[in-house]
């Protein structure tokens, strides 16, 4: 046998055993972690054959690095994910997106997650690109187990703003709404408690994963916490599911929102949810104005408008008319 075959052969022998022993000693570590508090983890470890299938044992080979890579490439997620490495839009260095996206990734397998990682990045894409003069916060409302909150405190340090997150922790509140069809042909029915992320579990997986001294954590209904809340907002990311609490934080964030600034819904497939977004008298009455051009209405789940700056409002603000 050719030297370099021995050679090769050796060194994948020895590859295998020692991913073996690693593997075997993981498992007997989370085994003993798991004894007493998830008797369910653990007999489903034991139902696992020793070694893992093919495909582990093909993955234990490939560094992390390059299996993310191929992952961005494969999933939907992917291709938003590269255009926001490769572009330069964002005002943040290379490694800094870099960064960004592998944190995004590593939240994503850690934390129970309800978003796609293309739908924070695409509000994250429009928080960097707000100037300086749109001043405020950013907003999170509906925050369910933390994985969103912990990916958009990563957003608010790097644009220095503060995340507020609002939510009741207690999941979604008493309701009749039947949302009918979604745009994607399914039902969507929402029950109470659903979606149930306690405030503890929520701060531990942003204190784990994400920024947490760039937050405030808002606790209770919409419908309470939102009327007292008078802070300047520079953009919002909504996700709370029901027609009801959409339009609640409408109501009381679209006057806090700063000119220029914007406002996401993660809820444009449910036909509720569109009727607010839709309803001129809703928008008339309550907030004073007509219905805002929405980026991808009736099209998309990730939905959103920006507060347009009239001239005149500009100019007041620059000092060029009273
Ligand atoms: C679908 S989950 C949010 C998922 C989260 N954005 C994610 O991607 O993982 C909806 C959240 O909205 C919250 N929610 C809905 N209506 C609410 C209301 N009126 N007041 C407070 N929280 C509400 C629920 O508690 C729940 O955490």
């Amino acid at each position: 046998m050719p030297n370099w075959l021995h050679c090769a052969k050796q060194f994948f022998v020895l590859r295998l055993s020692a991913s073996r022993t690693a593997r075997s000693r993981r498992r007997r570590k989370m085994s003993v972690r798991n004894q007493n508090i998830m008797p369910q983890t653990l007999s489903q470890e034991r139902k696992q054959p020793p070694f893992g299938s093919v495909k582990g044992r093909i993955r234990s080979f490939v560094p992390k690095a390059v299996l993310l890579f191929v992952r961005l490439f494969r999933t939907g997620d992917g291709k938003k994910m590269w255009s926001f490495l490769i572009g330069k839009d964002s005002g943040l260095s290379f490694r800094e997106r870099l960064v960004l996206v592998y944190r995004f990734n590593y939240i994503s397998r850690k934390v129970e997650c309800q978003h796609l990682e293309s739908e924070i990045l695409a509000f994250a894409c429009e928080v960097f690109k707000l100037p300086a003069t749109v001043g405020g916060c950013l907003v999170e409302a509906g925050c369910f187990k933390g994985g969103g909150t912990a990916k958009l405190s990563i957003v608010a340090t790097l644009s220095h703003r503060e995340l507020v997150v609002c939510d009741s922790f207690e999941g979604i509140p008493e309701n009749r709404e039947d949302h009918g069809t979604t745009l994607f042909g399914g039902g969507a029915l929402f029950r109470a408690g659903d979606y149930r992320g306690d405030l503890e579990e929520v701060k531990g997986n942003v204190r784990d994963y994400g920024e947490i001294r760039v937050c405030r954590f808002v606790k209770g209904y919409f419908e309470d916490t939102l009327t007292d809340f008078r802070d300047s907002v520079a953009a919002a990311y909504i996700d709370a599911d029901l027609a009801s609490s959409t339009r609640t934080c409408l109501k009381y964030l679209w006057p806090l929102l700063a000119p220029g600034g914007v406002i996401f819904s993660q809820d444009g497939h449910l036909p509720l949810v569109l009727d607010v977004l839709r309803d001129k008298a809703f928008w008339q009455s309550e907030l004073g104005c007509g219905p805002p051009e929405v980026i991808g209405l009736g099209l998309k789940k990730l939905v959103w408008f920006r507060k347009l700056v009239t001239i005149d409002a500009a100019c007041r603000r620059a000092g060029v008319i009273a």
